[in-house]
């Protein structure tokens, strides 16, 4: 098992992407690392098996690649959040505040059964307006969200108080 400091090293920060001003924290050095990437698996499924989700939601882009190992590690389904226009069926979306923009996010209705119990995955969480727009659609659709679970939490931007203020427990690896 890798230190915490040892992952954190493993991503790296790219300044003024996709803005100027922005710091951005880049996660696919992480990935590309085969015991960096393990071990980040290894230790959000050591936090979301005790949960026993049914299914891992993960967000679009990064969101998909830490879900979907999760899922499989888990023996979860995967059910993917994303942005709009993309899914082909019928969807149910939302609109939401970026750090740098606006976007909307859309889930594909009766995807997640009501009272299905999953957790949501993503690669990191800033402002928090892009997990709360996926907490509040699986909310809508009657799913009970036991967590949302991120590999980087940058906390002085407020997303996990944002988060937990609206009743959704939260848990980040790296901050
Ligand atoms: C990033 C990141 C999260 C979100 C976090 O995705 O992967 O999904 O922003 O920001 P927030 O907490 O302030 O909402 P991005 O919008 O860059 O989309 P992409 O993964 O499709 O590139
Ligand atoms: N990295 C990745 N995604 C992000 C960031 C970042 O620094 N800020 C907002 N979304």
């Amino acid at each position: 098992m890798m230190s915490v400091d040892e992952l954190a090293a493993l991503v790296r920060t790219i300044p003024d992407f996709p803005k100027p001003g922005i710091q951005f924290r880049d996660v696919t050095t992480l990935l590309a690392d085969r015991r960096g990437f393990a071990d980040l698996i290894g230790r959000m499924a050591r936090i979301a098996a005790p949960l026993d989700p049914e299914y891992v939601i993960g967000i679009e882009a990064r969101g998909f690649i830490l879900g979907a190992a999760l899922a499989h590690v888990l023996g979860a389904g995967f059910v993917p959040v994303r942005k709009a226009g993309k899914l082909p069926g019928r969807t149910v979306g939302m609109d939401y505040i970026l750090e740098y923009g606006t976007d909307r996010l859309e889930l594909h209705e009766g995807q997640v059964p009501a009272g299905a119990r999953v957790i949501l995955i993503d690669d990191l969480i800033a402002t928090g307006g892009t997990a709360l727009a996926a907490a509040q659609l699986l909310r809508e659709q009657g799913a009970s969200v036991l967590m949302a679970l991120f590999a980087v939490d940058l906390p002085d931007l407020g997303g996990m108080a944002a988060l937990e203020a609206d009743g959704i427990a939260t848990s980040a690896i790296l901050a």
